[in-house]
């Protein structure tokens, strides 16, 4: 119980290394306090409202687990005694199937054999008594409820995910492009250039649009999950989900949406098929009036306004040939040089190209990964304070 009274419960958010502290700030905007950031995740701890909303309103979270039990754990006996402490049947339903997901994150854990704490998962909840017999281990069934163990240190933190689907996965996505971004890398982004939604937004090479279909989230303070289906997340699949509290919180993130934005959102592409691919996610992600769709060269593009935020994840080498990449770059600066003065530029593009070929002057560099691929966060021109960094 927490001094107000309330209970709390303990969770983990995860992340790509890269963005733990966006992740972290999300939090605190959710007015979490009790936090602690740790390898590829955040842990807090708050009341059962506050999770359920931040299930939904997290944009830079991959999954979330709900924390179980910690214990020590240096050996398969001190496992078994950490597991014995378990009540599975007051977290697991019998007729939903589960797999168990070992993260042995640092050297002494490696030494420990997966294949047996596995084993030794699967033995405690088979031997629990549940009313309607033990829910069934099968990985290999459609969404089965995953048990996590994060091992770091001698410690470990056994959670149940929550998310379901990876969260990233947020049910409007079209395809149709080669090279999109991850909707929580292309949210991080926004977060770190310090977009809130009152400014002009224009992603010039928009691809699929994932950057300013968030962006379109952001501004309109919408939730990035609220239109998950029914039973979509794993946390309503476990014993004592509260469907009226999370009806509440829905209809609450529902109820805070703004009617309008404050200020554009642009996108264009010069190849109009991924135009329309970006427009038909957009209608999916119902927020395709908000947008203005265009087909153009960025050399070509002149800005409708003094200011505003300039976002561009700028295409990689091996699509467009060396040299041809090179003479882009050079143009992608000389037109934010000549054009964008009064703008912010936030430019994603991979870390082996040297900032030089651009030819700007570089505020802020952040080091990120766009799946394997090492890339980099530069923030251009007028200086706003940032959410991160
Ligand atoms: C890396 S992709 C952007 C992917 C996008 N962020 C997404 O999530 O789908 C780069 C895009 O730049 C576009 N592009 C390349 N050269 C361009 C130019 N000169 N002007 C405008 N767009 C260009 C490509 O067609 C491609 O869609």
């Amino acid at each position: 119980m927490s001094e107000s009274g309330i209970a709390s419960s303990q969770w983990i958010a995860t992340c790509p290394h890269e963005t733990v502290d966006v992740l972290d700030s999300e939090l605190e905007s959710l007015r979490i306090h009790n936090r602690n950031k740790f390898y590829r995740g955040v842990f807090f701890e708050c009341d059962l409202e506050t999770a359920y909303r931040a299930h939904l309103l997290l944009r830079t979270a991959s999954r979330i687990q709900r924390v179980v039990a910690k214990f020590k754990m240096t050996s398969l006996e001190s496992l078994q005694a950490g597991l014995n402490e378990i009540t599975w049947p007051d977290w697991l339903r019998s007729h939903r199937p589960f797999q168990v997901s070992p993260a042995l994150t640092d050297e002494h854990a490696q030494e420990l054999d997966s294949e047996q704490i596995v084993a030794a998962v699967v033995r405690s909840i088979e031997s629990s008594a549940f009313k309607a017999g033990p829910p069934k281990f099968n990985p290999e069934a459609k969404e089965p409820i995953n048990i996590v163990l994060f091992v770091r240190d001698g410690n470990c933190v056994l959670g149940i995910d929550t998310a379901g689907r990876a969260l990233h996965k947020r049910g409007w996505r079209t395809n149709g492009h080669p090279a999109v971004l991850k909707e929580t890398l292309a949210a991080s982004i926004l977060l770190l250039a310090g977009y809130t939604g009152d400014e002009p937004l224009l992603d010039p090479m928009c691809g699929s649009g994932t950057i300013a279909i968030e962006a379109a989230y952001i501004a309109l303070n919408k939730a990035p999950l609220i239109h998950r289906g029914k039973d979509d997340f794993s946390l309503e699949h476990l014993v004592g989900f509260d469907r009226s509290l999370w009806r509440k919180v829905s209809d609450q993130l529902r109820a805070g949406k703004r009617a309008e934005l404050l200020a554009p959102i642009r996108l264009s592409d010069i190849n109009a098929k991924y135009v329309e691919v970006a427009r038909a996610s957009a209608k999916k992600a119902r927020v395709e009036k908000y947008l203005e769709f265009s087909v153009a060269r960025f050399q070509d593009c002149v800005p409708k306004t003094e200011h505003g935020l300039l976002v561009m994840n700028l295409p990689y080498g091996e699509r467009i040939g060396g040299s041809a990449v090179r003479a882009l770059y050079a143009d992608v600066g000389r037109v934010i040089e000549n054009r964008f003065r009064g703008w912010r530029v936030a430019l994603l593009l991979p870390t082996e190209i040297p900032d030089a070929w651009l030819g700007l002057s570089v505020n802020q560099k952040v080091a990120l990964r766009n799946g394997a691929l090492p890339v980099k966060l530069l923030l251009v021109g007028r200086k706003r304070e940032r959410l991160v960094g």
